[in-house]
């Protein structure tokens, strides 16, 4: 289906597609170095909540690689590897994937830490894969049980970018959509373009155009009357975050739709993987917000398009309150409200 290679692990390099340059070129970011993929995931040549949770994955693999050269000294290797771990968990505060792979990585590592510097990176490169290949098994789920909701003639609206690109592939809510599209529904896709990064009109925009499924590209501010034409079946959003209560963190404007949707009466839905639930968190209200460089609103590809002087609040997320999601279509199955309820029991909490 032409869909695109996000994440690769080849000859001990983790290749990344390059998010920042889509759609003009194609080119890919080679990490040899922890410290590479540090950088790439904090100017978002990586992004999306799963792909950044499983490059970080790789991360830990490639400070294990790095770790042999710099020590023999197995308590230093260790060391080497935890200070990586630390600094990749410092790159984006937002999306729980991150933490949550880096975590997973680590209790591998403890349990493996007593055996050679060799054994110990491919027991981590065995793990960085499993989490690789979970995650493109979740979004399939996803789309799978998503199927479900999406009518067999619809007008989607979608926010930035959650499909191939923001995972290890397929996407969750662009799994959601590939999935109708594929098994024969007559999908049209309305991307917003979401500013100030233009994900969707990027990256959303070149899958969609890439695959041929049917779709036109709104500005962001579109959104309510385009809904208001009664174009509008259906909204499907990824996150970054959903607490034990149902708020979702995602996109900044993912906020502003799921108002808008209510107000219209169109079903809103969050697609993501059981892994963007933290559990640790009671409500929104305690999720961390990134807020991102000025530059990103006073310049647009490097071109100014406001004055220097100008003052900027640049969140890169919002916070969806549970009472605007319909539900949250996970590789278990949809979840539905009361959240506090269905989200403890597909954790099995
Ligand atoms: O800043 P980004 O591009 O990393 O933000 C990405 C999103 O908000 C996505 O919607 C989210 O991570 C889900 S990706 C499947």
């Amino acid at each position: 289906m032409g869909e695109v290679k996000t994440i690769e692990w080849k000859d001990d390099k983790l290749i990344l597609i390059d998010c920042t340059k889509l759609p003009i070129k194609e080119e890919y970011v080679v990490c040899e170095r922890y410290s590479e993929l540090v950088r790439a995931i904090k100017t978002l040549a990586v992004r999306g909540a799963p792909a950044i949770g499983v490059s970080a994955a790789y991360g830990v693999v490639l400070a294990a690689i790095e770790g042999k050269n710099i020590s023999n000294n197995k308590e230093q290797y260790l060391e080497f590897i935890d200070k990586a771990i630390e600094e990749l968990a410092a790159t984006r505060p937002t999306a729980v994937n991150l933490f949550w792979a880096l975590d997973r990585m680590k209790k591998k590592l403890h349990t493996i830490k007593d055996l050679s510097q060799n054994e110990i990176k491919e027991k981590l490169l065995d793990e960085a894969n499993l989490i690789y290949e979970e995650d493109v098994q979740c979004n399939k789920n996803i789309g799978k049980y998503g199927n479900d909701i999406v009518p067999y003639e619809a007008n989607i609206l979608t926010h930035c970018n959650a499909g191939a690109l923001a995972t290890a592939g397929y996407g969750t809510a662009l799994g959601v959509i590939r999935y109708a599209h594929y098994s024969g529904k007559n999908i049209h896709v309305y991307a917003d373009e979401t500013r100030p990064l233009l994900q969707g009109a990027r990256l959303t925009a070149w899958e969609l155009v890439k695959e041929h499924i049917p779709a036109t590209l709104i500005a962001d501010n579109m959104a309510g009357y385009v809904m208001k034409l009664n174009k509008i079946d259906l909204v499907i959003t990824g996150a970054d975050r959903i607490t034990v209560n149902g708020d979702t963190a995602n996109k900044i404007g993912t906020y502003s739709l799921a108002i808008l949707a209510k107000a219209h009466n169109i079903p809103f839905y969050i697609a993501a993987p059981l892994s963007t639930i933290d559990m640790n968190l009671k409500s929104g209200e305690e999720i961390v917000i990134e807020e991102r460089d000025k530059k990103e609103l006073r310049e647009l590809f490097g071109q100014k398009i406001a004055p220097d002087e100008i003052d900027t609040f640049n969140p890169a997320f919002d916070v969806t309150p549970n009472e605007y999601i319909t539900g949250i279509i996970t590789e278990v199955g949809i979840l539905k409200p009361p959240y506090n309820i269905s989200i403890k029991s597909a954790k099995h909490f």
